[in-house]
């Protein structure tokens, strides 16, 4: 037998209904803030994301699920969204429709990570990302965001840390710095974290190993290196959440997997999840359109786990169960299975659900069947009635049999107080 890859997983018909949930509160929740959807390929070049979301990154270097096709070209599965809509707003030239552009996602991603409760393999995400303003108000509303959303559906003990990385100029002097404080400990770094002092030894202080985490608690901050402007983007930042009552927590030591942020970064996490607690992450990356070949564009944006919502949400939703079917329909002799047919299709066009028997099953096991799944009415297409042009119609709570003509059958079922 063929099992699904490690890591992945199937959405089965008993969990989809809640996808579809949360998918549809999502798709009116984006539309009440004004974003439109975007949809981008499965795969990208591998170039996009490595010159987009950073060479050192883990990501970049050991996670990409990249392949040689057979036209010699380099590709990846997507790793992360906020590259792939970079590289689609400067194709489309999306800035001529409008100087600020608020796009939004839902998707399945894929990084080759160690498989553990709320990470996968393949995952799904949903986000946002607003294009054209550098003001702290765009960073402010996307935090709003997703933490209303979260809000809307329950979530009491969310906590939201909020950190700045600088501008440019500001993590330039800090790279510097930073250089010159790890040097001394260079014969105490791993392997990675060698390479990773070469090429971006701001990427170290992302390390998991403990020792080195010991070394970074005494090395230099970054706020120590903010331009007044990145001071006042940030405090600025901070007064718009206060004075929208969203509380949050500063948190300087917060970094995340990838390089195209400066000034704002955040995270919400949960309690309700386990050592995977993030629920989303998100930021400002105001080089990275400009670094994908664009004009210098400003530009925030946050990404969340589907999974991980579920996960949380899996003890605040009682268990639901999918729409019932409304009509059954049933024929007793095979020359009727045609008439089943046509029945279905218009109740379909009428805006009704509805399930034909496949198995030509009797009379008895049909209904069994029906009332399995939940139908209101069966139809019941015998040799009388396909000799009559009429069909029965049984309410399936009540057990009430009703012998109706075929022309009159919509306007039938329709008078009915279900
Ligand atoms: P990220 O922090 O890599 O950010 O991912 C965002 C969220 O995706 C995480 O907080 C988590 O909920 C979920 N996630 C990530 N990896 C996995 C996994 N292996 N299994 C399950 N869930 C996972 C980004 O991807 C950025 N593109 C966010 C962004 C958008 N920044 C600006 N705009």
């Amino acid at each position: 037998m063929i099992r699904s890859v490690k890591g992945t997983h199937d959405i089965l018909p008993d969990e989809s209904h809640r996808w579809h949930k949360i998918e549809s509160v999502l798709h009116s929740f984006m539309q009440q803030y004004g974003y439109n959807e975007i949809r981008t390929p499965a795969f990208e070049k591998t170039e996009l994301f490595a010159r987009g979301i950073g060479t050192e990154t883990d990501i970049v270097t050991k996670e990409m699920y990249s392949w040689i096709d057979q036209g010699g070209e380099k590709l990846t599965l997507k790793p992360e969204l906020t590259a792939p809509v970079v590289r689609a707003y400067i194709q489309h030239n999306l800035a001529s429709n409008s100087a600020v552009n608020r796009l939004y996602y839902l998707d399945a991603l894929f990084r080759r990570e160690r498989p553990q409760k709320g990470r996968t393999r393949q995952f799904h995400q949903f986000g946002a990302e607003v294009f054209g303003s550098e003001h702290p108000e765009a960073d402010v509303e996307i935090i709003t965001l997703v933490y209303n959303f979260y809000k809307s559906l329950g979530f009491k003990k969310i906590t939201l840390r909020l950190n700045s990385v600088g501008s440019v100029e500001c993590r330039e002097k800090y790279r510097k710095e930073l250089y010159s404080f790890l040097k001394p400990f260079l014969t105490d770094l791993s392997e990675t974290s060698k390479l990773r002092f070469q090429k971006n030894p701001l990427r170290i202080l992302d390390t998991k190993i403990e020792n080195e985490k010991e070394i970074i608690k005494n090395a230099p901050k970054i706020n120590n290196f903010f331009t007044k402007d990145d001071v006042s983007h940030f405090e600025s930042v901070k007064s718009i959440l206060r004075e929208l009552e969203i509380p949050f927590t500063i948190d300087p030591q917060m970094v995340r997997g990838l390089d195209y942020y400066s000034r704002t970064t955040f995270e919400i996490t949960s309690k309700e999840l386990g050592a995977q607690d993030a629920l989303c992450g998100g930021g400002r990356y105001d080089n990275l359109v400009e670094m994908l070949g664009g004009k210098p564009t400003p530009a925030v944006g946050f990404a969340a786990g589907m999974e991980r919502l579920l996960i949380a949400l899996k003890t605040k939703l009682s268990k639901s169960t999918p729409e019932p079917v409304q009509i059954y329909i049933v024929g007793l002799i095979p020359s009727a299975q045609a008439q089943v047919q046509k029945i279905a299709s218009e109740l379909r066009v009428n805006g009704w659900s509805v399930i034909t028997d496949l198995l030509r099953r009797s009379l008895k096991a049909a209904l069994r069947d029906a009332n399995r799944k939940n139908a209101k009415i069966s139809i019941i297409i015998g040799e009388e009635e396909l000799a009559k042009n009429g069909i029965l119609v049984k309410i399936m709570k009540s057990g009430e049999q009703t012998k109706i003509l075929r022309k009159n059958f919509i306007n039938h079922l329709t008078s009915l107080d279900l």
